[in-house]
């Protein structure tokens, strides 16, 4: 595997990580997942646009590379032959002798990689089982950082519970989910947490909030309980993987009739036929 370190292309043997490293140490930095789908990046600029208010609101110099970074990320594209999968770009506040403050001098070090990936097609079609789990995070998880020991915490306690992913509560509000953002329908009306420092804004949360208005429902971005959540129509999760993915069954009680539902496979097929637009035939 070929890893873009700043501005340069090495094999992976060559790109070393300093032990001294922020990121490494304090989690001290920022990352974009981002889909490639027959060779295309989708929803490029929304992601730049991410990782740049990332950078900003933890006051992490932009790196050396950063105004080539979509030619870079081209070529390494190219480089693995990857045409559906995935490119990783992560961004450290650089290395530095270990001290909780801002080191003066530290250059921050850009590290991408591309993995192929199959499209989910089984749980986006059958729907997955999700839990509930308090939201233990940070109060800033707008910003993608790197540090996710509570979704990690969050989606391990899923996985145990036989679950394929966490929907976080705060207090008793539904934030979002430990990877994807979570979408609930009642009647004509399509709810999701409002975006603020208690959710990631997603870029596919973004997408369907667009491919909402080719539906007859009518988006509600208002916070709603767990007593609520349980009583919808039906749930979906949304983010870069799993794309939209119905929520058929929240801790062991069934959504709706506990398949996928009517508006869900319609957003899904105006996401399907997104991506045809997208993808030259
Ligand atoms: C906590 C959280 N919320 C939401 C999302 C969805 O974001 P996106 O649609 O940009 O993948 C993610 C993606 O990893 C996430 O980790």
């Amino acid at each position: 595997m070929n890893i873009l370190l700043n501005d340069e292309i090495v094999s992976r043997e060559n790109a070393m990580v300093d032990i001294e490293d922020r990121g490494y140490q304090f989690g001290d930095g920022i990352y974009e997942m981002i889909r490639i789908y027959d060779g295309l990046l989708f929803e490029w600029e929304a992601h730049l646009e991410r990782l740049v208010r990332s950078a900003k609101e933890l006051m992490i110099p932009l790196p050396k590379g950063m105004e080539v970074l979509q030619k870079n990320i081209h070529l390494l594209m190219k480089e693995s032959g990857v045409l559906n999968g995935s490119v990783y770009i992560q961004i450290t506040r650089g290395v530095s002798p270990r001290t909780h403050h801002f080191p003066e001098i530290a250059d921050p070090v850009l590290t991408a990689y591309v993995r192929e990936m199959e499209r989910p097609l089984e749980q986006i079609r059958n729907g997955i089982k999700a839990i509930t789990t308090e939201d233990i995070r940070w109060l800033r998880v707008d910003i993608k950082s790197l540090n996710l020991l509570g979704n990690v915490l969050a989606k391990q306690k899923a996985v145990e519970q036989g679950a394929s992913e966490a929907i976080l509560v705060r207090g008793d509000i539904v934030t979002e989910a430990s990877s994807s953002n979570v979408f609930a329908i009642r009647g004509q009306e399509c709810f999701t947490h409002p975006t603020n420092q208690f959710i990631l804004n997603g870029i596919t949360r973004q997408v369907v909030v667009r491919l909402l208005e080719s539906t007859n429902l009518t988006l509600v971005e208002t916070p709603f309980t767990k007593e609520a959540l349980m009583e919808m129509d039906e749930v979906f999760i949304t983010n870069t993987g799993l794309e939209v993915c119905p929520v058929i069954e929240i801790d062991e009680q069934l959504i709706g009739d506990g398949i996928p539902g009517y508006y869900t496979t319609q957003l899904q097929k105006a996401f399907e036929a997104l991506l045809l637009e997208l993808i030259p035939q």
